[in-house]
């Protein structure tokens, strides 16, 4: 595997790819891997004849105050990793790479709406951040196939609605959450987290569990959503927010909304933790 910086040397590469008619995939990721992202390497290599898997702490995505002096950068135990998985080119960019006019000013690309709801409420910016450094990914490397984590529900939406709007021709795949025994979605940010909070992480989970099945069994989602978050308080956990929303386009759940989500986010010690759960609503059809 070769890990490229520059993008002169990823034009290259991907110029050789595409004259020999190779199917290209994108994993894009910040890095410090783990069995999650080697999911979705795995992933695109079943769908394509080349990977390329991105590693970069994307600044634009970090609020004031957030974590990203701190988050965990491993780029040679994430080489190894890659290695491992058999990925075929490993692009990890510097700041000056990716934004060479600076942190501002910088051309963004936002979805508007779903951006500002859920994690994009206690976090502004945050999924302008994100959307632009994906567009700027998926227009370095073309790829066919582009492959992100379910466990990050609302950006993997908002990703879609971006390349659907914007009519790049590249499809989207969501894999599903990959998790510790105990249910913990598996993150980078679990790092954070000290033995006992690590323990009482799995609450989340647990929360999510048992909101959806109440829900399924006929309980209104508000009720459910106040009870979830009593419940995470108990756990000492400091919910954002708890919402069953519908899958399709995480609009608010109406009755006849069959197939659903529930999402929370929580801070727990210097660690900020989400997570979903996708379930089926039995609807009885209008008489
Ligand atoms: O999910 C992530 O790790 C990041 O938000 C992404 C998609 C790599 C963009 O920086």
């Amino acid at each position: 595997m070769d890990t490229l910086h520059d993008l002169p040397a990823l034009r290259a590469r991907l110029a050789e790819w595409r004259a020999a008619g190779l199917r290209i995939g994108l994993v894009p990721t910040m890095g410090n891997l783990h069995a999650g992202h080697i999911a979705l390497v795995q992933d695109a290599l079943a769908q394509a004849e080349r990977v390329v898997t991105t590693v970069f702490v994307n600044p634009l995505q970090f609020g004031p105050g957030e974590d990203l002096d701190a988050y965990p950068r491993t780029l040679a135990a994430d080489t190894e990793r890659l290695v491992d998985a058999g990925n075929h080119l490993l692009f990890a960019p510097s700041e000056a790479t990716m934004y060479p006019h600076g942190r501002v000013g910088h051309t963004v690309v936002e979805v508007p709406g779903l951006s500002a709801e859920l994690c994009g409420a206690s976090r502004p910016g945050h999924f302008a951040g994100v959307t632009t450094v994906v567009a700027k990914l998926l227009n370095l490397v073309r790829p066919d196939v582009a492959v992100f984590g379910q466990k990050d529900y609302q950006q993997l939406m908002l990703i879609r609605r971006m390349v659907a709007d914007l009519s790049m021709d590249i499809e989207i795949r969501g894999l599903p959450t990959v998790r510790e025994p105990d249910g913990l979605a598996m993150s980078s940010r679990n790092g954070y987290l000290g033995a006992d909070e690590r323990v009482r992480a799995a609450a989340l989970y647990r929360t999510l569990r048992a909101l959806a099945d109440v829900v399924a069994a006929g309980t209104a989602p508000a009720a459910a959503e106040q009870a979830a978050l009593r419940s995470l308080r108990d756990a000492g956990l400091t919910p954002d927010y708890v919402s069953v929303r519908r899958q399709q386009d995480l609009a608010p759940a109406v009755a006849q909304d069959s197939a659903l989500v529930v999402l929370a986010a929580a801070r727990l010690g210097r660690a900020r933790l989400i997570d979903n759960l996708c379930f089926e609503r039995s609807v009885v059809p209008p008489c």
